[in-house]
């Protein structure tokens, strides 16, 4: 048999249009650019994928949850920098009329039009990336408040609230998932980049001096998560920033790299944000930041070291790797069985519930399996079509487990199980169903 990953990124948006992952924002009345809804099944990979996150996170005695509002103080985003240095330098082709960001379209020292390799441009000019909106009904200069460009900013101005009512000693971390907003110059590569996207960031709050340590415990941490997640090592790497290419409240940064379709891309950072965010806000808010080392009588403003990873890019990141298309030929034949080779966590659906046919005797049989699973279970009842598309079809949206009910089933009281990869089959009795499902699911050979 022959084994084929996605190397398209298309295959993939098509896929999760034709199986309810994801669909174009607004594609009735056209679409919008670079936003996308996750459908039914989308949705619950999604919620599986921030549950791994959240529960690798805060299950750690020495981290807790928040959720921040987006809109904040517009003076917050003076103190981050963000009204000053959040720009991209923004570039007008003259002769195809593209817009594009210059440091993306150096070649040779020289700014050439991708599009159509023009090198008669427009000066750099820098564009703010933030969304600006107001509050209240008048539209005046003072009512200028900005979706976050980032969910850090809620844990920076919350340091305070949440050290105090948690009673928390630094070393701690506060995690957090949420929306974020950046006027992208050029978005695009499907959910990879957008102007609308879900982040997961946590704050590790250190004292200083043992940032270097706290900034390598989070990188082997963090590359520790993606491997529990199934991601191909071969296709992680660790890309460290240079100096020329730090943020502007980095000490020092490391990306987590994914292989995606289009190359090697950015799926997480690890920061070392120094003082300087509790700094910023200390400074502009006049309220004390200080923590109070009651073991040595110490007072300074904690280190950060952020880890910060895009919800979607990483879901994105995770549809891909777990593509595959089996290929084999019999009698001339070519079959291309697709699969999603999810691990179970992240299955949007665990067990698909399939009678053979649609009498109603094996019906009512299913339905009562199909409601005693559901409880604890995230199964799915399906009927519709013969049983080899039902199968194929749960490949494709990547169910671990299918259970057939067929008409052995109505005297024996056992459903036949099919496991998504070895396409194997048990035959279960309906009594212990629940137990081996779970035990498969713990136990998942892939
Ligand atoms: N608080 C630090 C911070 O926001 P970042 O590197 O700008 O750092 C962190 O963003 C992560 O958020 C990125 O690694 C990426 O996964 C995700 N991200 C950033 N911009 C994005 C966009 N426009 N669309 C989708 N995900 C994005």
């Amino acid at each position: 048999m022959e084994i084929q990953r996605l190397n398209d990124l298309q295959t993939l948006v098509s896929l999760s249009k034709r199986r309810g992952f994801v669909f174009q924002s607004s594609e009735i009345y056209g679409g919008l650019t670079s936003c996308w809804d996750y459908g039914p099944l989308g949705a619950q990979f999604k919620w599986n994928v921030k549950q791994a996150w959240w529960r690798a996170m805060t299950r750690r005695p020495d981290i807790v949850g928040l959720d921040a509002a987006i809109l904040m103080h517009p003076k917050v985003w003076e103190a981050s920098g963000h009204v000053e240095g959040f720009t991209d330098p923004l570039v007008d082709c003259k002769n195809c009329k593209n817009r594009f960001r210059e440091d993306t379209a150096l070649v040779n020292g020289k700014v050439i039009c991708p599009k159509c390799e023009s090198s008669d441009v427009t000066e750099a000019r820098n564009f703010n990336l933030m969304f600006k909106t107001h509050m209240g009904p008048l539209e005046s200069e003072g009512s200028v408040v900005y979706l976050r460009p980032e969910t850090a900013q809620g844990i920076f101005v919350n340091f305070e609230n949440v050290a105090t009512s948690m009673r928390r000693k630094v070393p701690f971390g506060i995690a957090q998932i949420g929306k974020s907003f950046r006027n992208e110059i050029t978005p695009g590569n499907f959910t990879f980049r957008t102007r609308e996207f879900e982040q997961m960031e946590m704050q590790y709050f250190v004292k200083p001096g043992t940032d270097e340590e706290w900034f390598n415990t989070w990188k082997q941490l963090r590359w520790d998560f993606y491997k529990t997640l199934g991601l191909s090592e071969e296709k992680l790497r660790y890309e460290e920033h240079g100096p020329d290419e730090l943020a502007h409240y980095a000490k020092a940064a490391f990306d987590v790299q994914y292989e995606f379709p289009m190359g090697w891309q950015e799926l997480e950072g690890v920061h070392n944000r120094s003082d300087f965010d509790l700094s910023q806000h200390q400074k502009f808010s006049s309220k004390k930041l200080e923590y109070f080392d009651p073991a040595t009588n110490e007072k300074y403003i904690p280190y950060v070291i952020e880890t910060a990873v895009g919800c979607d890019r990483l879901a994105l990141a995770l549809l891909c790797d777990a593509y595959r298309e089996e290929i084999t030929h019999k009698d001339g034949k070519k079959d291309v069985r697709v699969v999603m080779g999810f691990k179970p966590e992240l299955a949007p659906i665990k067990a698909a519930v399939l009678p053979l046919s649609k009498k109603p005797d094996l019906q009512e049989l299913s339905h009562k399996i199909y409601s005693d699973l559901s409880e604890g279970i995230d199964v799915e009842y399906d009927e519709a079509q013969s049983i080899g598309k039902r199968y194929r079809r749960q490949d494709e949206i990547g169910t671990p487990l299918c259970l057939t009910v067929d008409f052995d089933s109505l005297e024996d009281k056992k459903v036949t199980v099919r496991h998504r990869d070895a396409m194997t089959q048990d035959r279960v009795k309906m009594e212990n169903i629940k137990s081996y499902i779970q035990d498969k699911l713990k136990n998942f050979d892939q």
